[in-house]
């Protein structure tokens, strides 16, 4: 372990796990969890005020569908109270307008709005979740009447990514300030469906100019933070920022997690905020050690100039591809890993049709 450890700056809360959605992208695990494992309003608020307390200035409320619990508005309060600046992250089903209104009294200071599709027919299909499109938009319309500052969060794929210009124009029709083009991770069930949301390399290539085009074009008017494809990406993404380097993420029964996928590493064993402070948990688990730093890099990583710049990438990646969390990021050129994922790319990237959704139930 490499000497100092800095407080984190970001807590992600994954309120529930129940969402009306079923979208195949979906990054919650494969294995679920119920009402009856999740944490209390009080158990929340406790957990808020243990984060500011650490350090962390940043929450995101988010699922599963956050709107799903019914004590929303007191969790939002609690965060406000802790003096956390509060983002809810939302597909917008189940929020009314008297909601929307008493979240913004609660404090809520910003809302992350997930957009499936532009045109009502693909938004549903791809949501699992008929109606869906139309209840966003209304949805849209009160945050922009409020005034709660919207970002749009597009998640892009194979089917969708063709649509990029129109997204761009509705963002700026809601009054987003900003849209995060977010291409999907294959993470949880969007691993299980990355054979059908892998897109083609020319859709990258169009979408890549159209966002090049774009940011000078709305510079002032709408800020684009574009996540491009990982697997079409010659270098890995620094995956949280470096593990256990400044974000946390509480599961909706309490287990602490360093990345919303690291329960997928078999290896590692997390702890839960009910049972451990989570001061206790971020400097001392084991889990939050395992790859923290650079001292577990293996040598590849270790004596290359971008240790520092990407941390050798996502640890859960390398575990989902190669069955080694601790080897390098499967998307680096450098990787001895680089053949799989490209044979994988070849494959899924090529195909006519490619299979069916399977939905997150
Ligand atoms: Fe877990 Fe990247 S998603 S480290």
């Amino acid at each position: 372990m490499s000497a100092r450890i800095d407080p984190p700056l970001a807590m992600l809360a994954e309120l529930t796990h129940r969402c009306p959605l079923a979208c195949p992208y979906c990054s919650n695990p494969t294995e679920l969890l119920g009402k009856s494992a999740e944490l209390s309003t009080e158990t929340w608020a406790d957990v808020f005020a243990q984060a500011a307390a650490l350090g962390v200035l940043q929450l995101h409320l988010s699922g599963g569908e956050p709107a799903s619990r019914s004590d929303l508005t007191e969790i939002a309060a609690a965060a406000h109270k802790a003096g956390l600046y509060t983002n809810l992250i939302t597909s917008g089903i189940g929020l009314t307008e008297k909601r929307l209104y008493a979240l913004e009294e609660a404090g809520l200071d910003h809302i992350q709005l997930s957009l499936q599709g532009v045109a009502a027919a693909m938004a549903d299909r791809i949501g699992g979740y008929k109606g869906g499109y139309d209840r966003k938009m209304h949805v849209a319309e009160i945050i922009g009447k409020i005034g709660i500052p919207l970002t749009l969060n597009a998640v892009m794929h194979r089917e969708n990514l063709d649509d990029l210009p129109a997204t761009l124009e509705m963002a700026q029709r809601l009054g987003a300030r900003r849209i995060e083009i977010a291409c999907v991770q294959f993470q949880g069930w969007a691993l299980t469906n990355r054979s059908a949301l892998q897109p083609t390399p020319e859709q990258v290539n169009r979408a890549k100019k159209t966002v090049a085009e774009a940011i000078p074009r709305l510079k002032g008017k709408l800020v684009i933070d574009f996540v491009p494809p990982d697997y079409f990406s010659d270098f890995p993404k620094a995956c949280m920022n470096g593990w256990g380097s400044t974000g946390v993420n509480v599961a909706p029964d309490g287990t602490v997690l360093p990345c919303h996928a690291a329960a997928t590493i078999p290896h590692l064993s997390f702890e839960n905020v009910r049972d451990r402070s989570l001061e206790m948990i971020w400097y001392h688990s084991e889990a939050f050690n395992a790859y923290r730093g650079t001292d577990w890099m293996p040598s590849l990583c270790q004596t290359c100039e971008r240790r520092d710049i990407d941390f050798g990438g996502c640890r859960c990646q390398a575990m989902a591809i190669l069955g080694e969390a601790g080897a390098p990021d499967p998307v680096c050129r450098k990787s001895p890993g680089r053949a799989v994922l490209d044979e994988l790319l070849e494959t899924e990237s090529s195909q006519i049709e490619p299979p069916q959704f399977v939905y997150r139930r």
